[in-house]
């Protein structure tokens, strides 16, 4: 494999404590799995903050421009509460995604067998759950103008956000889950609320119009978002790949999270469309949960979503799909054998720590290697 250049932003809170535990996986590829790895730190979020008051700075920008993929931990915490609304952590992220048009976001939420007892939903509803959403990053409520908080003069405020897609935003992203569906078990379904938001109308209407044209193989149902909330904890299975809008999909994937047992198991990848001469996709890998400031600094973070989010990279970014599975089937092994971090543990049950968690997927990646 010829050299590849990962940008590892590690963030805030939790972040740098999960970032350790890839680090270590990615060595591991390095030094016994014939990969070739090189490694860059930058700063992102509150910790970029405190650095030099800019949430990303332009230097790491543009190494994130020119990564082969980003590796993102986690930005936030109660520490920038107070910081102008510009330069809060969260919107080092957001820059991050416009500028590099990282307008597919994959969640994949995979209930791991030895889990199956860990959700708070009933065992049958979960066990073998096996979805994606497919969440629109780039565009929506998220980044629409105007957005702003506006004085009107008699004691009151406005705030305002803006709802806007265009048809080549729905376009591209319902492309991208039909392809996905067809990898794996040909079904979509397409959440947006038509009957309250035109934005919704136009995306129904995209989305079919998407489907007659090349797509027809492939079921396609649509639902209301919420109804779709409400489905997605009655019974999950119905699913396949799931395609929604920027918020929606914000708040479907923190559903389906808890479905596979917790926040701290799924990961993501955000990507860009391939390069016209290249083919090579802009794209960030990081866990779908924050900085967790309440556990930060206890060493009960779960590591597996980070880790897992670099699996992503194996098989989305480097086509390394062998060894993708293969970190996979690590995780699995590792839970298969009974460890839990704090948050996937049954009440009385005996916990890890992330550490302890990140040198067990290490430890099973040799086993699988032997
Ligand atoms: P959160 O995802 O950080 O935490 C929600 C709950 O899940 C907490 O109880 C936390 O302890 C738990 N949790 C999350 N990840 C875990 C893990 N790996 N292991 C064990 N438990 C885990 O969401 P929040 O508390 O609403 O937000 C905290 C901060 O994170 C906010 O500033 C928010 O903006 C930010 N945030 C950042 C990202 C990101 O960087 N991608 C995503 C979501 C939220
Ligand atoms: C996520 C997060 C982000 C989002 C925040 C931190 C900007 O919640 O990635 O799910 O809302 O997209
Ligand atoms: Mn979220």
């Amino acid at each position: 494999m010829a050299s590849q250049n990962l940008l590892l932003l590690p963030g805030d809170g939790i972040g740098p404590e999960i970032m350790v535990e890839v680090k270590k996986v990615i060595a591991w590829f390095n030094e016994k799995g014939g990969m070739s790895f090189e490694t860059d730190d930058g700063l992102v979020g509150g910790s970029a903050y405190d650095a030099h008051g800019q949430s990303i700075s332009e230097e790491d920008m543009a190494k994130a421009m020119a990564a082969d993929a980003v590796i993102f931990g986690a930005v936030g915490g109660p520490k920038w509460d107070d910081v102008p609304y510009e330069v809060r952590p969260e919107a080092g992220l957001l820059r991050l995604r416009k500028d590099m048009e990282l307008f597919a976001n994959l969640r994949p939420a995979i209930c791991y067998p030895a889990l199956a007892d860990a959700s708070s939903l009933k065992k049958d509803i979960i066990e073998g759950l096996d979805i994606l959403i497919v969440r629109e990053l780039t565009g929506g409520v998220y980044f629409g103008e105007p957005k702003e908080i506006t004085d009107l003069g008699n004691g009151q405020k406005r705030g305002v956000d803006t709802q806007v897609y265009d048809t080549y935003e729905i376009e591209r992203i319902s492309k991208v889950a039909f392809e996905l569906a067809r990898t794996r078990n040909n079904k979509v379904c397409s959440m947006e609320k038509r009957n309250v938001m035109k934005s919704g109308v136009l995306w129904n209407e995209v989305v079919t119009q998407t489907h007659k044209a090349g797509f027809e193989d492939v079921t396609l149902e649509h639902m209301l978002a919420d109804a779709g909330g409400m489905q997605l904890v009655r019974w999950p299975k119905q699913f396949d790949v799931i395609v929604t809008d920027n918020l929606f999909g914000d708040m479907l994937s923190d559903v389906a999270a808890m479905l596979t047992g917790s926040l701290g198991m799924l990961p993501s990848a955000s990507l860009g469309a391939p390069d016209a001469k290249t083919g090579k996709r802009k794209a960030l890998y990081e866990p779908v949960h924050g900085s967790a400031p309440d556990i930060a600094g206890t060493g009960a973070a779960n590591p597996i979503a980070m880790i897992a989010s670099f699996g992503m990279a194996l098989r989305y970014s480097f086509e390394e799909v062998a060894a993708a599975d293969m970190l996979d089937k690590a995780i699995a092994n590792a839970l298969d054998k009974g460890l839990r971090t704090k948050d996937i543990a049954a009440a009385g049950e005996a916990t890890v720590s992330t550490t302890e968690m990140g040198d067990a997927i290490v430890a099973e990646l040799d086993a699988l290697s032997a």
